[in-house]
């Protein structure tokens, strides 16, 4: 049997589902993934390097810049069928849960309630000086295609320089962020890994976590990705397409 046939038939005996994804599910929505090579205006750098608090306390301009550059690319992209997939299944009857190391908003644009975003967000800056949350003006958020130096906006409590709500290398993960992963999926049956490339700790430990409480892990991915474990399933392809093939294949008597 296929794997795509064995992943099939765990997800229609499922009860509880968990959604775990990366960069490559929003790949097909235009946003690239951090280990794809830029174009334009970033080509010449490299995201991981622009993803520490080092430097943005070297060059915010330029950190704060990328990121304005990013929150702009979401705001122009749509969710793709395979965001679309965690609620079609929730439909279903079955309890889905979404955990994400993306800090876009396509899983809550396609209909998912109560994304876990273990990255962090896009959409909510806080001061790098009292960590306090901050709302940015239209204004704040438009950037230019032909800039990338943008000075950040200052806070309005204490006058640091905003930051964006996003976790960066080395930084601990958002309070709650984490517990609640673990809660959904030591729980689950089947988790669904999607569009990651499993490097980035301690989100890469996930897929082997659902393992260990005896889940069944679905890896979606253009390359194999599997850890080798006999309850994995490696279903390779462009997730958009994987994963509606899979639901189709569960909702056919
Ligand atoms: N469909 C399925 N998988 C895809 C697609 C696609 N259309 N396009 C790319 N991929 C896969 C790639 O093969 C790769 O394994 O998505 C993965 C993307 O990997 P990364 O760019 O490393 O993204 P991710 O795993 O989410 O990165 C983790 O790294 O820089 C940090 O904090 C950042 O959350 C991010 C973390």
């Amino acid at each position: 049997m296929s794997d795509m046939h064995i992943a099939s038939s765990a997800l229609r005996k499922a009860t509880k589902v968990v959604f775990f994804t990366g960069a490559g599910i929003s790949a097909e929505s235009g946003i690239p993934t951090f280990r794809d090579q830029l174009t334009g205006l970033w080509e010449k750098y490299d995201p991981q390097r622009l993803e520490t608090a080092a430097a943005f306390r070297e060059n915010p301009a330029l950190v704060w810049g990328w990121y304005l550059w990013r929150r702009q690319q979401v705001s122009q992209a749509k969710p793709n069928a395979a965001h679309f997939a965690a609620p079609r299944l929730a439909s279903t009857g079955r309890q889905v849960a979404v955990v994400t190391q993306n800090i876009d908003d396509l899983h809550e644009r396609a209909g998912s309630e109560d994304v876990v975003h273990l990255h962090g967000s896009l959409a909510q800056p806080k001061c790098f000086a009292c960590h306090r949350s901050a709302e940015l003006t239209p204004e704040q958020t438009t950037v230019s295609d032909e800039v990338a130096l943008v000075e950040p906006p200052r806070c309005k409590r204490c006058n640091g320089r905003l930051r964006p709500g996003v976790v960066w290398f080395k930084e601990d993960l958002p309070v709650g962020a984490w517990k609640a992963a673990m809660n959904v999926i030591k729980d689950c049956e089947v988790l669904i890994s999607v569009g990651t490339s499993g490097v980035v700790m301690p989100a890469a430990d996930i897929p082997e976590i659902a393992l260990a409480f005896g889940a069944t892990v679905i890896h979606v991915n253009l390359m194999d990705v599997s850890l080798g474990g006999t309850n994995e399933l490696m279903l390779i392809g462009k997730a958009a397409e994987v994963l509606s093939t899979l639901l189709s294949t569960i909702s056919t008597p």
